[in-house]
């Protein structure tokens, strides 16, 4: 108990849990990008209207989409308290506070960065996965994508965002496994597997939106 209540307490505790569950939503992100490259396959939306669909109808998934709320619930919650933490912790004699010696601006530009996917996964959420799930649309799922990626605007909105993202994970994942005491030891593998992260992922999510504006999804 008294371990739970330092944990708790602890900068070392919310760099920890911010950790474990920044990672495990990485793990949702490489689902996620998977699921979704099959956009790209030129038969019409047929094959990622049958992903979306079963994704939509499954019991395991549902369930799994719990466990995922919970996920960006406590990520963001821990990140919010880690911020107020620092800024706390910081001097009150602003003459002798430099914020880029201080870890309290990685954390400004973590909340900054993070506030702005958060942003963008509520515009998200709406527009795709409550259509979706809940069944308030006529169009398909593919149609959904294709029509809203359309737009020049939207398009701009989501590039600039997993631009944020991007940044968010480059940080954030090389502190995730600095936090965990892992960094220092597989130094080169942790850089190299955090490219995939902060590069590929949101690159290829980028891509989605781009093909649709550029080649109209081959409709
Ligand atoms: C730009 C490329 C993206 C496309 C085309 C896309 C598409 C979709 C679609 C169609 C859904 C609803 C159906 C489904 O569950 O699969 C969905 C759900 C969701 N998306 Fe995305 N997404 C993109 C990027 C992202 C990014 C970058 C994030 C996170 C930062 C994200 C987070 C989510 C979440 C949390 C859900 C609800 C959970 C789920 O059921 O999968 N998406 N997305």
């Amino acid at each position: 108990m008294a371990k739970t209540i330092s944990l708790y307490g602890s900068s070392i505790g919310q760099k920890i849990v911010s950790a474990f569950t920044g990672l495990f939503l990485c793990g949702f992100l490489v689902i996620h990008v998977s699921g979704n490259l099959l956009l790209f396959k030129n038969d019409g939306g047929v094959s990622f209207d049958h992903y979306a669909g079963a994704l939509s109808s499954s019991v395991l998934i549902r369930s799994i989409e719990i466990l995922l709320f919970a996920g960006f619930a406590i990520h963001i919650f821990w990140g919010i308290r880690g911020w107020i933490f620092n800024r706390r912790a910081r001097p009150k004699n602003y003459a002798e506070y430099n914020p880029s010696e201080s870890s309290s601006l990685f954390s400004r530009i973590m909340l900054l960065s993070g506030s702005i996917v958060l942003f963008f996964l509520v515009v998200h959420l709406k527009n795709f996965w409550v259509p979706i799930r809940f069944g308030a649309q006529d169009l398909s799922d593919y149609d959904l994508v294709r029509i809203a990626f359309q737009s020049p605007l939207y398009d701009f909105f989501y590039v600039f965002c997993l631009v944020l993202l991007a940044f968010h994970l480059r940080q954030g994942f090389q502190a995730a496994f600095q936090s965990v005491g892992l960094r220092s030891l597989w130094l080169k593998a942790i850089n190299m597997v955090a490219i995939i992260f902060w590069l590929l992922i949101p690159a290829a999510f980028a891509a989605m939106p781009l093909y649709f504006l550029l080649a109209k999804g081959g409709r």
